[in-house]
């Protein structure tokens, strides 16, 4: 089968490829990517001299781009990863959401459906449970919750699901949908809470809480997800979405405390120093408090179960970003430098009434 993956540079779309192509030699794998600054390709260094496995560089913002891509592949498959992903950056500029994300998902529908026999292929999108707005202390997200978009990074992701949806009720096409809680693990890019965490202790810098830090979040290794994407796709059904989330609720003071205890433990430092880099920031605007995930119906339809606790994966990732110096440096650029001053230069500490 040929099988057009976007976004296959960034941190879930990667693991994705290293998980799948070695394994699936029966399969062709074409990754199409911009190569934002999310993007490495050094995290695919392990697929790009397979046979099964090919590259190209596009931007699904583009109309011409992706007509062409599509009417020169063919593809049987098509798993949409590519986004602009991270909340904090589509708070500061909001257009670049809307051409990745909604124009991006939609310029891919449209040339999915023009292809010969388009309603034989099938078209998986690759979502967030943020669409599902923010919870209470109590309850979980199900794939019947209202959306609710509270950022322009899931407001966009909002839209594109709507355009998925619609376009296989108009048009007759095959789809299926994710919505995915937080997910860690190897070669995310160091803007996100864990791997930023991680790299700054490396280096005792200051850790950047927001707000209180009461925030929750539930969280699940990559490769779980990637495996319940590969779930959906050969158990699933058309038309149908399915939540993913790992049952693992954190506080974001306690995700952070236990990446000190974690790195103090790999690196042979006691804890308090590294709890010590802990300090609290103005919050992030809109920030949703609580997302919590019902993941029984991926996990009854498709018999997926996360493989990983967050104690595992944790360390895994933590050996990770320290076995991988070249990898980190490569995507510490002057842009990553620019963000970084961008986001965390004017917060200063909490206001008295978020801390
Ligand atoms: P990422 O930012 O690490 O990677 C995104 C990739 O998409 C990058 O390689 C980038 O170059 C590419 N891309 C962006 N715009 C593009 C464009 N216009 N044309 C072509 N390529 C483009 O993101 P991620 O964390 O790997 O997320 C992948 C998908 O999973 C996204 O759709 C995201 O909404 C969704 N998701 C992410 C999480 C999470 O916790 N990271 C959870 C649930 C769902
Ligand atoms: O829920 C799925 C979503 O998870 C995905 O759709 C997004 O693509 C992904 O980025 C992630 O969004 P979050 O906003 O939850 O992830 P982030 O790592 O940015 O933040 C996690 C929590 O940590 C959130 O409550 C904000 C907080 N945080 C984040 C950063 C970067 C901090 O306290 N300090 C920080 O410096």
């Amino acid at each position: 089968m040929k099988i057009l993956i976007t976004g296959g540079a960034g941190f879930i779309g990667s693991n994705f490829l290293n998980r799948f192509v070695p394994r699936h030699p029966e399969h062709v794998f074409l990754n199409v990517d911009c190569l934002s600054y999310a993007a490495n390709l050094k995290s695919l260094e392990a697929v790009s001299g397979l046979s099964n496995y090919r590259f190209v560089r596009a931007d699904i913002a583009d109309q011409g781009q992706v007509e062409t891509l599509f009417r020169e592949h063919e593809p049987e498959l098509v798993i949409h990863f590519a986004a602009e992903s991270h909340v904090d950056r589509s708070i500061a500029g909001p257009r670049a959401f809307v051409m990745a994300n909604v124009v991006g998902t939609f310029n891919l529908l449209e040339a999915f459906r023009q292809l010969p026999d388009a309603g034989a292929r099938l078209f998986h999108h690759v979502s967030t449970d943020e669409v599902y707005g923010s919870l209470g202390p109590e309850g979980f997200f199900t794939e019947t919750t209202p959306y609710d978009p509270s950022s322009p990074y899931s407001a966009s992701k909002a839209a594109s699901d709507h355009f998925v949806r619609a376009f296989a009720r108009t048009y007759g096409l095959r789809v299926r949908l994710t919505n995915c809680s937080n997910n860690y693990g190897p070669r995310q890019f160091p803007e996100k809470l864990i791997p930023l965490m991680i790299l700054n202790l490396v280096e005792r810098k200051p850790l950047p809480i927001y707000g209180q830090g009461l925030n929750v979040r539930d969280w699940l290794y990559v490769d779980d997800h990637s495996d319940a994407i590969w779930a959906v796709i050969h158990e699933g059904r058309d038309g149908e979405t399915y939540n993913v989330g790992g049952n693992t609720e954190r506080t974001n003071v306690a995700v952070v405390e236990t990446l000190c205890r974690v790195v103090a433990a790999e690196t042979g430092v006691e804890p308090d120093e590294l709890l010590g880099l802990m300090h609290y920031v103005k919050d992030r605007p809109g920030h949703d408090l609580r997302y919590a995930i019902d993941a029984s119906k991926l996990c009854d339809a498709c018999g997926w179960q996360p493989a990983e606790t967050f104690e595992s994966g944790i360390h895994k990732t933590v050996r990770w970003y320290l076995d991988n110096d070249a990898w980190v440096q490569a995507v510490r650029s002057g842009e990553y430098r620019g963000w970084i001053e961008h986001n965390y230069g004017g917060r200063g500490a909490a206001a008295k009434d978020d801390a």
